[in-house]
């Protein structure tokens, strides 16, 4: 069966993409459905390459019954041969994935995570937690949850 290929990509692939992997692969491992996705994430920059996710990011997770574990790359220009669907946090990430588009193809496979959300009207971004407090980080996890189910039940109709 030919797999769905997910890529998140965020700024720094510490705080929000791994993030998003994590709970989109907990979502499709609970459904017993990991033969059907290859799930990962990326960052537009370079400054964490190969760190875990940032220490705040993964005890958020831990208090949900996540397990953030994924290392930090940099999101490349052949990723867009890598993927089908590829979603970024905020409209900065949407442009900086944009500007390495090669083609009407390439643009075609970005979104917006928030196009998956169904809970949070009114939220046009998953913000960037990195300067913020805990509460930045549980916002990061509660939009994320909802967009991930939003974009498996997308994906399964
Ligand atoms: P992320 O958060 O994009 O959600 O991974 C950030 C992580 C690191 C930096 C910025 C945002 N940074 O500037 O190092």
């Amino acid at each position: 069966m030919d797999q769905t290929r997910i890529l998140f990509v965020c700024l720094g692939n510490i705080c929000r993409s791994p993030a998003a992997e994590g709970i989109m692969k907990y979502l499709v491992e609970k459904e017993g459905r990991e033969d059907e996705f290859f799930i990962d994430s990326a960052g537009i920059g370079g400054w964490h390459i190969g760190q875990l996710p940032d220490s705040r990011m993964r005890r958020h997770g831990k208090l949900h019954g996540y397990n953030f574990n994924s290392r930090a790359r940099q999101f490349q220009r052949d990723d867009f041969d890598r993927f089908d669907i590829i979603i970024g946090m905020d409209h900065e990430n949407l442009s900086d994935i944009r500007w390495k588009a090669r083609c009407q193809d390439d643009i075609l496979k970005i979104h917006s995570i928030t196009e998956y959300l169904r809970h949070h009207p009114g939220h046009h971004s998953v913000p960037d937690p990195y300067y913020g407090d805990d509460g930045c980080f549980e916002l990061v996890i509660e939009l994320l949850e909802d967009a991930c189910q939003g974009l498996l039940d997308a994906l399964t109709k």
